[in-house]
């Protein structure tokens, strides 16, 4: 299994480094920004819990879990025109629409999965109204879908106990026990904004949502969870999870989703509370 979807902070290169700091056991798999989903897929636990606040992202995983041969038939219909703009921005106009009117259903779903096959460089950007307003990518050409990755990912969202939520972080960590093992990849602090960043709201995600997150980890590590968390590399991770019993590894990672090559290539740190 494989993200259906190109998401912005995919942990497709750091999946090996997260993978070898997997404790070889444990409870329930807990991951609140769920995203791309790219560590779910490779991990494949038996017991999950996942979670982000983006409800069309959350729907493709629900309408996957409930019936991923609808969602493939879905995107197929989309797939049936030539994807030049104008098609691309039609379709873009209709899926808002179904946002509008929170329709979320397979045909939704499939939407998301074809427009962000269709957008420039897959990002996921809405304005104050919600409705998505990324432009098309000027590719004609390329297939919108994996058929059988997506019924892979519907059988295991089906076979393995996965509950999918809605909702801020924290309110989906209240059940986590000892352990359990979750694993936070919130959006990142920026790397260069530092000073301007408690007015950062570009991903809405704060200067005092990093220090929520970081009492979290806290309190569930001193619950006996097993908890992990990627960030960048800045000196604000340092001040928030010092505490010497947890481990703070450094990597080098190249980034796909920014314009600007030279901020293509960037520290990250995996902080990990326990021994393997
Ligand atoms: C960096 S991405 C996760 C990347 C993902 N692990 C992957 O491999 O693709 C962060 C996610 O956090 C979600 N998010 C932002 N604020 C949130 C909040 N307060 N609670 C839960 N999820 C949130 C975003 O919608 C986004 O999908």
């Amino acid at each position: 299994m494989e993200p259906f979807v190109k998401w912005a902070g995919g942990k497709r290169q750091l999946l090996t480094k997260i993978w070898e700091r997997t404790p070889n056991k444990f409870d329930t798999y807990y991951e609140p920004f769920i995203g791309g989903g790219a560590v779910l897929f490779h991990l494949r636990p038996e017991k999950a819990v996942i979670n982000d606040t983006n409800e069309q992202l959350i729907n493709v995983y629900r309408q996957l879990k409930a019936d991923p041969r609808e969602v493939i038939r879905q995107v197929y219909k989309l797939d049936r025109g030539p994807c030049d703009k104008d098609y691309y921005l039609l379709r873009r106009e209709e899926y808002n629409k179904k946002i509008a009117n929170k329709e979320l259903d397979a045909e939704c779903a499939a939407y998301m999965i074809w427009i962000n096959k269709h957008c420039f460089n897959g990002l996921y950007r809405v304005n104050n109204k919600g409705l998505f307003n990324v432009p098309y990518n000027n590719k004609q050409t390329g297939k919108s879908i994996d058929e059988a990755n997506l019924m892979n990912i519907g059988y295991y969202l089906q076979d393995a106990d996965v509950q999918i939520y809605c909702k801020d972080f924290e309110d989906v960590c209240n059940e986590i026990k000892e352990n359990d093992f979750v694993y936070f990849d919130s959006p990142y602090i920026p790397v260069s904004e530092t000073a301007s960043f408690t007015d950062y709201t570009k991903d809405g995600f704060t200067y005092d949502d990093h220090v929520r997150l970081s009492e979290l980890y806290k309190s569930l590590a001193s619950k006996g969870v097993k908890c992990m968390l990627s960030n960048h590399d800045v000196d604000l991770v340092y001040e928030l999870y010092n505490d010497k019993s947890f481990k703070i590894d450094q990597m080098d990672v190249k980034r796909n989703i920014n314009s600007n090559a030279k901020k293509r290539r960037g520290k990250e740190v995996i902080i990990t509370n326990y021994e393997i």
